[in-house]
């Protein structure tokens, strides 16, 4: 029997649609066929992949076609979510952490004007607690990070920390993360950063999906005309996602994070385009050519390029304008990345449910527990939170539902984590806590003193360092998970 490779193409994705069903079905929390929840013995991951014959097909799909490497498929990925979020770029890289990398860099470009461009010795404004990888290219490129306090409601920087900071002439970024996808003071940072001219590298790793709102007028002035797209207009606030407020934005698409690729991440250009130029260079071995894999001669000047001190015509492909990297992914994962986007809104609302539910079902643990609030929230209620007076609200795609142990509990963060291991419940701490106690840190401070900087006392990063725990809120957990997971720790909290 002979057929065309097109047929063979769509037997074996026939096929492999088949094979995804039998073979993942059973392990899809909640899917018809799936394993029955067993509470105590099977596992409740604090999150995971979510994906169905849609990802499968797509990564075989792409991988007859055998492109490999960033082709056709990143293009498609890049283009969609650039259109979801409203920004001008977006470029895919292997990770999170290479996307703070290459937006960290992109900054750094000589192409900028001087008093823009990140040199050795400048400021950068960060906060303590959270992923060491926010911070990780700021020293390694030799500027300094400025750190400031966590507010522990929220996870996020303490606004009243900022000026502290600030250091005229050095000063030149804030660089911070929208902590367990709850998207910080937007609006204060912004002004803070219009009224000194600093960039914005907001790290939107843990935030795909959340909004941000602010009353029209106070958007305005901070240029700010037009909701995100998709996002209906209410006529008195401008809403727009995480992650497009800023200069440079970035995404990890790992497996716990809201959409995934196995490995992957993004960086968003919001709204500058040469910004696309640079990061792209950093991103590709700091070339200055940008013809795209498998291209030539995009410039149409491929031999007519005089720069350095290279002779006139020295071929584009091989003129290096940065010192750069490869953090490029391959193609396959960007055919997953395109089925996971569909889903996205999906997922979003899930986690925000899920975090509702595990609120409302320890509600009455306050003697414990402090619950994380949303920024600019000031209270809880089942369905809806209260608000502070500035107008600006954030509707928060949550990574992950946030509780810290009360001092004076009879218990400890850690016993809990503890237990709740035991129980085969996931649970995570805030990542690498206040990050100057990390060994790394440590070490660095006898190493090197003056690598980085503390602007005020870091009471709330240690804070969430020795009582802060998180239950994951992914699309993945079904409502007999969640129940266990509530009943689980109101029965720890209730044997003490
Ligand atoms: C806030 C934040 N930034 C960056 C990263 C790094 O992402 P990746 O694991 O894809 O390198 C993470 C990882 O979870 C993160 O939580």
């Amino acid at each position: 029997m002979s057929s065309t490779p097109a047929e063979l193409k769509a037997e074996i994705l026939r096929l492999t649609r088949q094979y995804s069903a039998l073979m993942h079905q059973a392990n899809r929390p909640g899917a018809e066929g799936a394993r029955p929840f067993v509470p105590g013995q099977t596992t409740v991951p604090y999150a995971g992949r979510v994906f169905t014959e849609d990802e499968v097909e797509a990564a075989v799909g792409s991988t007859l076609d055998f492109w490999l490497t960033l082709g056709p498929e990143g293009e498609a990925f890049e283009r969609e979510l650039a259109a979801l979020l409203g920004v001008k770029h977006t470029l895919l890289v292997n990770s999170g952490s290479s996307a703070n990398l290459v937006a960290f860099s992109a900054l750094t470009s000589h192409k900028l004007p001087a008093h823009k461009r990140i040199m050795p010795g400048d400021e950068v404004i960060t906060v303590a607690a959270g992923f060491p990888t926010t911070v990780a290219p700021i020293i390694q490129y030799g500027a300094v990070p400025v750190f400031i306090d966590n507010d522990p409601l929220t996870g996020n920087a303490r606004m009243e920390h900022l000026a502290a900071a600030f250091s005229p002439g050095k000063t030149k970024a804030v660089m911070m993360a929208h902590t367990l996808g709850n998207p910080f003071d937007l609006a204060t940072v912004l002004e803070f950063c219009r009224q000194h001219d600093l960039w914005l590298i907001e790290d939107n790793c843990d935030a795909l999906g959340c909004t941000y709102s602010m009353p029209v007028e106070r958007a305005k002035a901070l240029g700010f005309t037009e909701n995100s797209p998709g996002i209906p207009d209410n006529g008195t606030h401008i809403t727009r996602y995480s992650g497009t407020w800023g200069d440079i934005s970035t995404q990890s698409f790992y497996p716990p994070h809201h959409l995934t690729m196995g490995e992957g991440g993004s960086v968003n250009i919001v709204h500058r385009p040469p910004l696309k130029t640079y990061a792209e260079s950093f991103r590709d071995w700091g070339r200055d050519c940008w013809c795209a894999s498998g291209k030539d001669n995009t410039c149409n000047k491929r031999f007519g390029w005089q720069l350095g001190e290279l002779p006139k015509g020295y071929d584009h492909k091989y003129i290096y304008s940065h010192l750069g990297y490869n953090l490029k992914p391959l193609d396959p994962q960007a055919a997953i990345g395109r089925q996971q986007l569909k889903k996205l809104p999906a997922f979003v609302e899930a986690r925000k449910q899920n975090w509702e539910t595990l609120r409302a079902g320890l509600a009455d643990l306050a003697r414990f527990f402090e619950f994380t609030l949303p920024t600019h929230a000031t209270g809880w209620q089942p369905g809806s939170f209260t608000w502070d007076a500035t107008g600006c609200r954030t509707d928060c795609s949550w990574f992950g539902f946030m509780i810290r142990v009360k001092p004076g509990s009879p218990f400890t963060h850690i016993q809990l984590g503890r237990h709740l291991d035991e129980k085969k419940i996931g649970n995570r701490m805030l990542f690498g806590g206040n990050l100057l106690r990390q060994p790394a840190f440590v070490q660095l401070r006898k190493d090197r003193p003056q690598a980085f900087r503390v602007a005020s006392a870091l009471t709330g990063a240690d804070e969430i360092m020795n009582q802060a725990i998180f239950l994951g809120t992914y699309p993945g957990l079904t409502s007999p998970m969640l129940q266990y997971e509530i009943d689980t720790i109101r029965a720890f909290a209730a044997g003490h």
